[in-house]
């Protein structure tokens, strides 16, 4: 397996409060799929489920080489949890394109959450860009 590319992204955990409380649910199905904000409804720290999940996209943007940019949409970067917990990612329309299109053969994930900040970093294999 070869490491074609790497990303990683921090996010400030009370920024994201204030933008879910000042744009509400009209964000957060923008940035968040039904599965994700699933997994963080009802979690005590679910500030922090949704910033890991925030930067585990930014993350992944960072290894398609892309940020927002080629029409990725936040949407097309999902955060599932095995039954173990550990994270994985699925991606879908343009991002799934852009990945192909590099011949990434597999984006692995890792989060990390304190009070304060979430962290994520992905890391992709195959033949790179
Ligand atoms: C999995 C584990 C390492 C998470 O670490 P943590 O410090 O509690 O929490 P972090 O904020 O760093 O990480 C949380 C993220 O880890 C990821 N995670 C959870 N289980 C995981 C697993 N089995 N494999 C990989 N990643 C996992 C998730 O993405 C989670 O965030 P999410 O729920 O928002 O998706 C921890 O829960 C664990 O099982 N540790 C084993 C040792 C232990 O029990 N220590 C406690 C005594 S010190």
């Amino acid at each position: 397996m070869t490491i074609a590319a790497h990303g990683i992204d921090m996010v400030d955990c009370k920024r994201l409060g204030e933008m879910i409380d000042r744009y509400g649910e009209r964000f957060l199905n923008r940035v968040f799929t039904p599965v994700e904000l699933e997994y963080c409804r009802g979690r005590k720290r679910r500030t922090e489920h949704l910033a890991g999940r925030f930067a585990a996209k930014e993350a992944v943007m960072k290894v398609l080489g892309t940020g927002l940019r080629k029409g990725v949409n936040w949407l097309d970067i999902e955060v599932v949890n095995e039954p173990s917990g550990r994270p994985r990612i699925n991606l879908t329309g343009k991002g799934r394109e852009i990945a192909d299109e590099q011949e990434l053969t597999e984006i692995i994930i890792s989060i990390s959450h304190i009070t304060t900040h979430a962290i994520a970093s992905a890391v992709a294999s195959g033949k790179g860009p």
